[in-house]
């Protein structure tokens, strides 16, 4: 008989989730997600994969013991991808002590309940992970041996949530590893991440919608990827011979300053940056407006500054491609798709219409 491929994703709304269903869907797994009941039901990233025979959805919430037992018992996974989290690094600040109970906690209930109802031998556990660990960096570029650091209450409960990942490891000998993956962008990120935030941006002041983007730390050094080739490595790293730990990333660096400048040139808007720290402008070098400012709403109480990593495990052990999406490729995806989107916006969209304006005025971050 057929080995069964049951696939459960946890955060299956969410930008990584998303695509993952669908990676796995072509792979022929039976794919079950989590969701999470909301006053309004906003299931944009996976509204084209809901009614597929082989994808289903069930509650549950890593804050929730008994609802992950529940769906874990009920589906018996092969393969569980936890990447359920409050992934925010700046509402970490807000809402600690929830961003514990789930990026950290949250973690512990996933391993237990694999344990308790003892599925440790059939069932292989991929943990998400981030380079938000080396946080106050040590090293550059950061690899599988670089120490960590953490640098917000995000990162420190990430960091909880590799160790336990280890410790059951090791403990129970599970099959369960942690990639520490490098910020990964898309068309589907979220709107309150830098990218994004500049994406629809750039497309919004291009059509005349929006004045200005005001932004925080703008030296700020990120090694960013496609979501979409990251996915793949997640899959990677459960089909390895031995559970282990990876950084995967591009192995390549760029400012939040640069990306603002590619993503504004691929709508046609040459900016030229002039002065420092929070009198640092973006000027439109044909017009002269001032289209990019620095918010100091936008900094954080610990801000982490120079994250780029080392992929050279995941090449070689795992045969991944770091770069198949180049910087500018990621840049022109997200812009083109921004410009389309902001283009159809009209007054029935009034809701995420008010997000950017809010966005704008530093109300939401
Ligand atoms: P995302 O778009 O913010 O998605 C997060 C997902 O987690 C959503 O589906 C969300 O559900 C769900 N979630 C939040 N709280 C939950 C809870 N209490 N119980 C159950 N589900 C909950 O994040 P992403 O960018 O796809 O990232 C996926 C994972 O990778 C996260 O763990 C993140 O921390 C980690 N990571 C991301 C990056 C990156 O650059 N993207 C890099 C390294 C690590 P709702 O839709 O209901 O909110
Ligand atoms: N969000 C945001 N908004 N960030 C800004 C802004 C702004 O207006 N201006 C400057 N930045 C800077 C932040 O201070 C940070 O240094 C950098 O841009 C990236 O911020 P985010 O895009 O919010 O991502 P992040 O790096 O904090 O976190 C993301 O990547 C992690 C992996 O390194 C998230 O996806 C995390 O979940 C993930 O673990």
């Amino acid at each position: 008989m057929e080995k069964r491929k049951v696939a459960l994703i946890t955060g299956v709304t969410g930008q990584d989730g998303s695509y993952l269903a669908e990676l796995l869907l072509e792979k022929g797994y039976d794919v079950h997600g989590t969701i999470r009941r909301s006053s309004v039901d906003f299931r944009e990233r996976i509204a084209h994969l809901e009614g597929k025979p082989n994808f289903h959805l069930h509650y549950a919430d890593l804050g929730d013991s008994m609802s992950i037992i529940g769906v874990i018992a009920k589906v018996k996974p092969t393969e569980i991808y936890n990447l359920a989290a409050q992934s925010h690094v700046q509402v970490s600040f807000d809402s600690p002590e929830f961003t514990a109970d789930v990026d950290a906690t949250g973690v512990l209930r996933v391993l237990e309940a694999v344990r308790l109802l003892g599925l440790t031998e059939t069932c292989r556990i991929y943990q998400a992970s981030t380079s938000e660990l080396y946080g106050k960096v040590e090293e550059v570029p950061q690899n599988e041996n670089t120490p960590f650091h953490p640098y917000s209450p995000y990162a420190v409960a990430k960091q909880y949530g590799f160790w336990i990942v280890k410790e059951y490891r090791e403990a129970y000998n599970m099959f369960c590893c942690s990639g520490i993956l490098f910020n990964h962008e898309s068309e589907r990120r979220g709107e309150t991440f830098v990218t994004r935030k500049i994406t629809l941006a750039a497309a919004r002041i291009k059509q005349g919608k929006q004045d200005k983007l005001y932004l925080g730390n703008l030296g700020s050094l990120r090694d960013w990827g496609y979501a979409k080739d990251y996915v793949e490595c997640m899959w990677l790293i459960l089909q390895n011979e031995k559970p282990e730990d990876f950084v995967i990333a591009t192995g390549i660096q760029h400012s939040v300053r640069e990306f603002c400048y590619h993503a504004f040139k691929r709508v046609g808007i040459e900016l030229e940056f002039h002065g420092e720290g929070i009198d640092e402008k973006g000027i439109d070098k044909a017009t002269g407006n001032v289209l990019v400012e620095v918010s100091p709403d936008f900094f954080r109480p610990t801000d982490v500054v120079n994250l780029w990593g080392d992929p050279t495990k995941a090449k070689a052990k795992l045969g991944w491609n770091p770069n198949k999406t180049s910087f500018e490729e990621l840049v022109n995806i997200m812009v083109d798709n921004d410009m389309a989107k902001v283009a159809a916006e009209d007054a029935s969209q009034k809701v995420r219409t008010n997000l950017a304006e809010y966005l704008e005025k530093g109300i939401v971050k």
